[in-house]
């Protein structure tokens, strides 16, 4: 699991000056992530400018603060598919952690769960599911936000395999991937040396990129995902009502909102754009929840107007963590937290469920 990818660097004493997580990016993109780890963190689809659309949504929408209303009790905590959380950030999955960091997914869950936030688990992570169980088992607290990811695998067994090694080792919910019928586009910025370097350093990898694409998926897939798990199962990579109702008829308990941070087609609606449709076709039958282009507390505090009962964090995490580690991944999450008491308190909303629709304006 060692990476030669990503630089060793001594951040004692500088982390604390990372104040917002624009600091992060930067710092990541000059200073620890190597050539290809960067390109490959960064690639969307066809060119890096896609997952920036996700980002300038959040620019097009402003915050209409309420005032004098007493906030002295403001508090972000909140619970996400009956599960009491800090926060309503958590981690979205992204493969091979490492490319950042040489404990990979190891140090991000770590980070994930001491700030008691939900983290997902990539099928394409570094680390495997049990080596991520065991170290989440070694843990003081105990960890209840463990979600799995999957995708539908032409070959079902590896998607069935990886559901049950999920049942069995404590997870508390699938994280079924709808978008993936191919790999996608951000395959096409990368040079082909990127893949004959990367392939050896992963003998874990349950869910091979040749193994995801299956251009016949259909719900009745979905259909039989819900059917044969234990746990609930949250549909990832829904952009528009009609297919979020399906999804609901489908059995699921959860959608999020995600266009797999713009990897996968280009000119792709911004997820944003698109969160109250969800929402709306839903009618609350189940949560909705959003990913893509989530950067500060005022884009969480908009997404939550708009209707989302969480948000989630690609990127960001990624870049926490190839700057420090488990250390890195906890001061991107508690920036976020910070931000978004600040900006609850200065909107007049003491808790979650009090930031209102009428609180942000479109431009
Ligand atoms: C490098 C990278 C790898 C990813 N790997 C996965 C994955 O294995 N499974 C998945 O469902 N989504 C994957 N995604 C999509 C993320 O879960 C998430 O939707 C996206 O990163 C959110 O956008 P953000 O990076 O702007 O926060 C990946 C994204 C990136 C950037």
């Amino acid at each position: 699991m060692s990476s030669q990818c990503n630089k060793k660097l001594d951040m004692t004493g500088r982390i604390d000056k990372l104040k917002t997580l624009r600091d992060f990016e930067k710092c990541a993109l000059e200073e620890s992530l190597d050539y290809y780890a960067k390109l490959y963190f960064s690639a969307g689809a066809c060119s890096t400018s896609t997952p920036k659309h996700n980002e300038d949504a959040f620019s097009r929408y402003k915050i209409r603060p309420r005032v004098l209303r007493d906030v002295s009790k403001t508090n972000i905590k909140c619970a996400v598919l009956d599960c009491p959380v800090s926060c309503p950030v958590g981690i979205s999955p992204t493969a091979v952690h490492c490319l950042a960091h040489s404990e990979a997914e190891l140090a991000t869950v770590r980070g994930c769960c001491g700030e008691k936030c939900i983290f997902v688990l990539s099928s394409t992570a570094s680390c495997s599911i049990e080596e991520i169980a065991t170290e989440v088992s070694n843990l003081k607290e105990a960890c209840h936000t463990l979600w799995m990811q999957t995708y539908i695998h032409k070959d079902r067994s590896v998607t069935w395999d990886i559901i049950k090694k999920a049942e069995s080792f404590g997870f508390s919910a699938i994280v079924v991937t709808v978008d993936s019928t191919s790999t996608g586009l951000w395959m096409n910025v990368m040079p082909e040396e990127f893949f004959e370097m990367v392939s050896p350093k992963l003998p874990n990898l349950p869910s091979l990129p040749r193994l995801i694409s299956d251009t016949s998926l259909t719900f009745e897939d979905l259909k039989w995902v819900v059917k044969n798990s234990k746990l609930p199962v949250i549909a990832k990579g829904i952009l528009s009502g009609e297919d979020a109702k399906a999804a609901v008829e489908c059995g699921v308990s959860a959608i999020i909102v995600s266009n797999h941070g713009g990897r996968l087609i280009e000119r792709v609606v911004p997820t944003l754009e698109v969160l109250e449709e969800v929402v709306d076709a839903v009618s609350g039958k189940v949560e909705v929840y959003l990913d893509g282009g989530i950067r500060s507390g005022s884009d969480v505090f908009i997404a939550l107007a708009l209707g989302a009962k969480s948000t989630f964090i690609g990127r960001p995490a990624i870049w926490g963590l190839s700057l420090d580690g488990e250390n890195g991944v906890r001061k991107v999450l508690q920036i976020l937290k910070e931000e978004l008491l600040m900006t609850m308190q200065l909107a007049g909303a003491e808790t979650v469920e009090n930031i209102k629709r009428s609180m942000v304006v479109k431009i």
